[in-house]
C-alpha cells in the first residue's frame, strides 16, 4: 500500500504553506510515481471551533496509525484568553505525548545564499551541516516534585525537578546514534557531569550504548556550557549533538540563529520504531503561526517544505527524494528567488508564498 501521511495545516500561516507542501506531494506523485495517501485534518485553534477541543479523539487515533504526521502550526491571538486545557498548543502536546516523541532532531544546515543572514561571519556557517537531537519527554520541565511553596516564613519557593531514567537517555542515544550513521558517523553528547548527577548518568548511559551497539560511531562528550561556545565559535566541528531537554530546548535554538531565518527551519520528532521498523513521526516547521504576516501571501513556505523533506529521509526511507527536494530549494534561493523574511539589501526577486512554492516545483521539473 502507499506510504500514509497525516496533514495537520493547523492555524495562521499553517495553511498557507501547508498548501505548497501539497504541490510538492503531488509534483512526487506526478513525476516520480510516489504516491502518498494522504488524509488532511484539524488542529489547534481551527479544531477547538470546529469540535470545542484542540485535537479531538479521533485525529489522534489517526495521528497513531499514519507512517507520519505533517503539522503547520497552531495559535494566535484569538486563541490567547481560552482556559489553560483548551489552548492550542495542547493540541500539539497531545500529539507529543500520546506518540511518545522522545527525540526532536534540529536541524542547522547552512544555504550559501543566505550566509549573510547568519549572526557569525559567512566563512564560518557556509556549508554548515550539523544535527541537534534533543530528548524531548523527559528532564526538568516534567520531573516530580514540581511547584511553587511558600515557606514558614512567607517566603516563596519554585522547584523543578532534573531527573532522567537508565532508558530514556538509552533510546535517545540510539536516535543519535542511528543518525549519525546516515551522516559522517560523528556525535558529541553534551550535559554537566561536573555539577549534575542526572549529567553522570548522562554520560556514563550514552558510552555504554556506543561500546554496546554503536562502536563504529565516533562519540566525545563535552559540558554543555563549553558545547554552547564552541557552537558559536566553531559550529562546522559538529555533526550530531546529542543533549537533554532544557539544554536542548536552548542550544537547538542558538544553533538555528547560526543559520538565518525561522522561515527556513525545519524539525522532526520521533518515537519508538513501528511494526515496519521506521519511528512513529511528527514533522513541522520551527516557527508559529505568524499572525503578524498571516493571510497576506508573505509567510516564507521552505520550513515546512523542508521538514516534509525529513519525513522522505526519515520516515519513507527516500533519502534520495529528499536531497532532490533540499537540492530545489538550494537552487530557487542560488536564483536569488526570496519571500520577504529573506529579502537582503542587495535585493532579489520578491516572491510571495506561492510563487516561492511554484519556483521549488519548477526546479524539481528541472531536477
Ligand atoms: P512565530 O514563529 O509565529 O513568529 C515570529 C516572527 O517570525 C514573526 O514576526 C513572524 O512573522 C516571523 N515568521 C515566522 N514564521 C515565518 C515564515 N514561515 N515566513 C516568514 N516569517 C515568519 O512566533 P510568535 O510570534 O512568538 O508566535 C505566534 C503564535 O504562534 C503564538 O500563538 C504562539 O503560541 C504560536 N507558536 C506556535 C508554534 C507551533 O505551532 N509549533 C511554535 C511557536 C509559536
Ligand atoms: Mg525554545
Amino acid at each position: 500500500s502507499n506510504p500514509s501521511l497525516l496533514i495537520l495545516p493547523g492555524d495562521g500561516i499553517g495553511p498557507e504553506v501547508m498548501a505548497e507542501v501539497r504541490k510538492v506531494i503531488d509534483w512526487f506523485g506526478a513525476k516520480r510515481g510516489i504516491v502518498f495517501d494522504v488524509e488532511e485534518d484539524l488542529v489547534g485553534g481551527a479544531a477547538y471551533d470546529a469540535h470545542g477541543t484542540p485535537l479531538t479523539d479521533e485525529t489522534m487515533a489517526k495521528a497513531q496509525s499514519v507512517d507520519a504526521v505533517l503539522l503547520g502550526a497552531v495559535g494566535g491571538p484569538k486563541y490567547d484568553s481560552l482556559d489553560f486545557s483548551v489552548k492550542p498548543e495542547r493540541g500539539l502536546l497531545r500529539l507529543r505525548k500520546e506518540m511518545d516523541l522522545y527525540a526532536n532532531l534540529r536541524p542547522a544546515q547552512c544555504f550559501d545564499a543566505l550566509a549573510d543572514f547568519s549572526s557569525l561571519k559567512p566563512e564560518i556557517v557556509a556549508g554548515l551541516d550539523i544535527m541537534i537531537v534533543r530528548e524531548l519527554t523527559s528532564g526538568i520541565y516534567f520531573g516530580e516534585p514540581r511547584g511553587i511553596q511558600t515557606l514558614p516564613d512567607g517566603s516563596r519557593v519554585g522547584i523543578n525537578t532534573q531527573r532522567y531514567t537508565t532508558e530514556e537517555i538509552r533510546r535517545v542515544a540510539r536516535s543519535a546514534f542511528e543518525l549519525a550513521r546516515r551522516r559522517n558517523n560523528r556525535v558529541c553528547s553534551m550535559e554537566k557531569a561536573n555539577v549534575m548527577e542526572s549529567g553522570i548518568l548522562w554520560r556514563e548511559e550514552v558510552q555504554w550504548v556506543h561500546d554496546n551497539e554503536y562502536p563504529d560511531v565516533e562519540l566525545s562528550h563535552m559540558y554543555a556550557d563549553a558545547g554552547a561556545m564552541q557552537l558559536v565559535r566553531w559550529p562546522k566541528q559538529f555533526d550530531v549533538i546529542v543533549t537533554d531537554n532544557l539544554f536542548g530546548d536552548i542550544l537547538s535554538d542558538c544553533a538555528a540563529m547560526l543559520t538565518g531565518s525561522l522561515g527556513m527551519l525545519p524539525s522532526a520528532s520521533l518515537g519508538a520504531p513501528m511494526a515496519n521498523g521506521r519511528p512513529k513521526a511528527l514533522y513541522e516547521p520551527v516557527h508559529g503561526s505568524a499572525p503578524d504576516i498571516a493571510g497576506q501571501g508573505k509567510a516564507n513556505p521552505c520550513a515546512c517544505i523542508l521538514s516534509f523533506a525529513m519525513a522522505l529521509r526519515y520516515s519513507f526511507d527516500l533519502g534520495e527524494e529528499a536531497t532532490r527536494l533540499e537540492k530545489a530549494v538550494q537552487n530557487v534561493l542560488d536564483d536569488g528567488v526570496r519571500t520577504a523574511d529573506l529579502m537582503q539589501k542587495e535585493g532579489g526577486t520578491p516572491a510571495s508564498t506561492s510563487q516561492m512554492g511554484d519556483a521549488i516545483v519548477a526546479a524539481l521539473d528541472a531536477s
